[in-house]
This record gives structure tokens, C-alpha cells and sequence, in this order.
């Protein structure tokens, strides 16, 4: 499916905030508890370390909170201004309520209304979509899409096929109305058919939980990381490369591709496919490794200071589902004054 902005006026993010974990997994640390090696996963993924939120009573709707709130103060924003809450995450802090009603009574947002979105670590596009569209039909003066993950809580530590890949984090935006700058266009797909390479077998209503369930480690996340990499590879450039077209833009006209982190060879191999300069890519899974919905939100807040409005953004991820997209995104404001 694609979406363009229907209206005179685009959703812009005027703000970012971000929250990281202080406790860092390296892999030096990863050799302790399963048969790996630092040279191994730098060398297949480009990470060194990721954050860890730990066991104390903290989870996801914590992150996304601080990350929102980091996002408010930089624009000025109250919490009562906030409309919307869109929040993507695949590690709720429960099933229900939703880690947006959460955010919601956190933030003081009386105001909002708000929803979670689950699409794994295709998460923050589709939200981002998500939300812009409620800006730009007028519904919604301000909203806030956050990306927040406490991968932790469903990693098997056991499995290094799987817990050398993934941190815990929170991403926040705020979206306002912009004339010129914001999200051009998104284009997203799904495939179920590919479910299985990718998934978390017990907890929902399919397989509730039972004691057979816990033995069977079904309460974890699983991943056929060979096929999945093959299907990331060809799906995050096909999507790139139908958004460049579709907007009438060439590699020159990219600032910067912002692309999910799941795995260093994944945005190499996609960088080079739309014929991007190495420069021109957002990449830190080396100090966090893939945090699922906040990769996306991370980089910006990264790069935040070097951006400038009129810059020209590819963002895009894939994920489990299977899950992918990219989107045009137009920067609104200049990253060196932290906020339109
Ligand atoms: O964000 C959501 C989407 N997810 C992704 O995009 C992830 C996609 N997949 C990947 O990034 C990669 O497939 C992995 C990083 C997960 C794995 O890299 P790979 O190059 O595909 O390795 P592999 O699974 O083909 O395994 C190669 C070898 C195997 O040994 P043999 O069979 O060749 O003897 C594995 O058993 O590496 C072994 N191996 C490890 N060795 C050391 C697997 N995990 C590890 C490990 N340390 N942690």
C-alpha cells in the first residue's frame, strides 16, 4: 500500500527524544554467557554492545515516556497540547491496557487519545504513516509517535543465534502540520505467508500460557536469521528504490537514508543498490544493536544536529510479520536549534 499526503499540508516531526538504557551488553559480556565471539558478531552484524534496561520493575512504557517527554521539552510542547499517541512496540508492558494509555497518564496528556501498534521492527514507519495521516486530515494538531522495545524481556539468552542482536530503547517524534516539509509519501507491505521465520510462539490467544509453554521456551522470540536476511535484503531495496521513483528523486537528491538496524550488511547492501555514499547513511547498531521500533527515532536523534530543514530523508525497515516500507520525509527544522 502507498500513501501521499491527500491535503496542503504535510505531517512534519518538529521534535525527537530519545531514551537509552545505562547499562551496557557488550559482546565481551555476550562470550561469558553463550558460545560466541566478538569478532563473529561484529564482523556478521557491526554490533559492539546494546543497552539493557534490567529487572527493576521498569519497562517499556517507562522508555517511551521519557523518550516523549524528551521530545516535548525540545519544541516547547505542554502535555496537554498532545492529540494523538501512537505507540509501536512488540513488548508491551502488558497485553492491555495499551502502553499508550500508559505514556498517556505518564506524560499528564489529558488531552490525547491514543493506540499501540504492533508491526516488529517495521514498527515506527507504520506509525509514523499512522500518525500523519490524522495530522494532515486535521484531526489531530499535535501527535506524538514513539517506537519503544524492551527486547530483554523477550530475548532467550540461551539462543546466540538471536541474543547477540537486540537492546532495549525508546524513540519519540512529535508530528505538526508543515506546508512544505514532513512525510511526502510511504509505501508498506506485509507478507504473512513468511510469519514463521520471525515470531513469538506463546502469549497470545493461540498458545496462552502454561507451564508446557514456559519449558518449551515458546515465550521468546525465534528467527530463521538466514532466510530473513535474504528477504531483507531484497525487499528494504525494492521499497527504496520505489520511493525514489515514485517521488522523482535520485541518489543526489538524498540526504540521508535512515534505515531500520537490524544488521550492518542489510543497509550496506541497500545503500548501494539506491547508489548512496556511505556518508549519506544513519547507522549506530554499533553502540545499540537492533531495539526493533526504536531504530529508527535513535538514528534521527543522533543526527539530529546536522540536519536541516528542506533536507531530504529515505526512511525504511523491515521486520517480522513479514513487515516493510520506506517513506519520503522532508526535515522540518534545523537539528542544531534541537527542535522546530
Ligand atoms: O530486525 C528484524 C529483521 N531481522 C533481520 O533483519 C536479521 C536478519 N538476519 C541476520 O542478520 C543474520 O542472518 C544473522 C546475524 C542473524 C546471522 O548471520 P548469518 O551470516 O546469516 O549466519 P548464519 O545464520 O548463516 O550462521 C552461520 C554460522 C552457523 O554455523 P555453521 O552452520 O556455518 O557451522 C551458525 O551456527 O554461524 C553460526 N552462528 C554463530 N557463531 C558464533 C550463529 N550465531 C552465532 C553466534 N556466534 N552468535
Amino acid at each position: 500500500m502507498s500513501t501521499a499526503s491527500p491535503s496542503s499540508h504535510q505531517a512534519a516531526i518538529t521534535a525527537v527524544g530519545h531514551y537509552l538504557p545505562e547499562t551496557r551488553l557488550t559482546n565481551g559480556d555476550l562470550e561469558e554467557m553463550v558460545e560466541t565471539n566478538d569478532e563473529w558478531i561484529r564482523t556478521r552484524t557491526g554490533i559492539r554492545e546494546r543497552r539493557i534496561l534490567g529487572d527493576d520493575g521498569k519497562a517499556t512504557a517507562f522508555m517511551a515516556t521519557e523518550a516523549a517527554q524528551e521530545a516535548l521539552d525540545k519544541c516547547g510542547i505542554g502535555p496537554e497540547e498532545v492529540d494523538l499517541i501512537v505507540v509501536a512496540t512488540v513488548t508491551p508492558d502488558m497485553l492491555f491496557p495499551a502502553t499508550a494509555c500508559l505514556v498517556q497518564n505518564n506524560l499528564g496528556a489529558r488531552n490525547a487519545w491514543g493506540f499501540d501498534l504492533s508491526a516488529a521492527c517495521s514498527g515506527f514507519i507504520y506509525a509514523l504513516t499512522t500518525g500523519a495521516q490524522f495530522i494532515e486530515t486535521g484531526q489531530a494538531e499535535t501527535a506524538l509517535v514513539i517506537g519503544a522495545d524492551k527486547m530483554s524481556s523477550i530475548v532467550d539468552y540461551t539462543d546466540r543465534t538471536t541474543c547477540i542482536l537486540f537492546g532495549d530503547a525508546a524513540g519519540a517524534v512529535v508530528l505538526e502540520a508543515d506546508e512544505e516539509a514532513g512525510l511526502q509519501e510511504a509505501v508498506h507491505h506485509v507478507d504473512g505467508e513468511h510469519r514463521d521465520l520471525l515470531r513469538m510462539r506463546a502469549g497470545g490467544s493461540l498458545n496462552p500460557p502454561t507451564h508446557e509453554t514456559v519449558d518449551a521456551h515458546m515465550h521468546y522470540l525465534k528467527q530463521e536469521g538466514r532466510q530473513v536476511f535474504k528477504l531483507a535484503v531484497t525487499h528494504m531495496a525494492d521499497v527504496c528504490e520505489e520511493v525514489l521513483e515514485r517521488n522523482g528523486l535520485d541518489a543526489d537528491d538524498v540526504d540521508y537514508l535512515v534505515p531500520h538496524q537490524a544488521n550492518e550488511r542489510i543497509i550496506d547492501a541497500t545503500a548501494k543498490r539506491m547508489g548512496l555514499s556511505s556518508d549519506q547513511v544513519m547507522l549506530n547498531i554499533d553502540r545499540y544493536g537492533n531495539t526493533t521500533a526504536a531504530t529508527i527515532p535513535l538514528c534521527l536523534v543522533d543526527w539530529e544536529e546536522d540536519l536541516e530543514r528542506g533536507d531530504e530523508l529515505i526512511v525504511t525497515a523491515f521486520g517480522g510479520g513479514l513487515t516493510w516500507g520506506a517513506g519520503h520525509l522532508t526535515w522540518a527544522y534545523d537539528g542544531s536549534n534541537g527542535g522546530a
